[in-house]
């Protein structure tokens, strides 16, 4: 489902800033959000896969682009806990500072949705992911080897809540 704005979004007139830094044409009113959402398809839903792309009014090139996703999903058994996984900022958009910008969305996202503590994972080699949850007030909680590739993981948690910015968009 694509997320209608109900007033101005700040986050995406900032995302467009970074985007146009970059020397890359992009508006707030070029660039889309869209959730799918998971579970029953009720009207209430706090969870599901946040994807912002360039919309059919981007300019030829840049349409139906992938600038980032991230998804935002309950615990099992302990529903006031989110886990946010799956975030990418795509390469192209890359180190324009959209990796901090979106984890302040997501955790405003999450706030909204009335989580009360939000989990999540990353290697201890990504400099980048690691530099974002230091940023953003994440804490280290915990580290483990992945048996699989026997990189180091570690575990943060933050408690989230409202950014400096407007979502300008009514989640479900
Ligand atoms: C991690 C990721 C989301 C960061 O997105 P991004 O938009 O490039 O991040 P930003 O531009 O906001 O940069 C965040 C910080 O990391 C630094 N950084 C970004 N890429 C870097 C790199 N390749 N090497 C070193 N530092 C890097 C930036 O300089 C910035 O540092 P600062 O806080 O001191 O200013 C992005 O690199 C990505 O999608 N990686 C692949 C998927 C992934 O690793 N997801 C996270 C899984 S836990």
């Amino acid at each position: 489902m694509f997320l209608a704005h109900t007033k101005a979004s700040t986050y995406l007139v900032e995302l467009a800033k970074l985007i146009s830094n970059k020397g890359v044409p992009a508006h707030e009113d070029t660039i889309q959000v869209a959730l799918y959402p998971y579970g029953t398809g009720n009207d209430t839903c706090n969870q599901g896969t946040f994807e912002i792309d360039f919309n059919d009014h981007a300019p030829a090139g840049l349409k139906g682009q992938q600038i980032t996703v991230f998804s935002l999903v309950p615990m099992i058994g302990c529903p006031p806990v989110a886990v946010s996984t799956g975030v990418k900022v795509s390469e192209k958009f890359r180190k324009l500072g959209i990796g901090h910008l979106m984890n302040e969305m997501r955790l405003d996202i999450a706030k909204q949705w009335g989580y009360s503590l939000v989990l999540c994972t990353d290697r201890e080699d990504n400099v980048a992911q690691q530099a974002v949850l230091k940023k953003n007030g994440w804490k280290k909680l915990d580290g483990f080897v992945n048996p699989v590739n026997k990189k180091t993981v570690a575990l943060h948690s933050v408690v989230p809540k409202k950014g400096k910015y407007e979502l300008g968009f009514k989640l479900p």
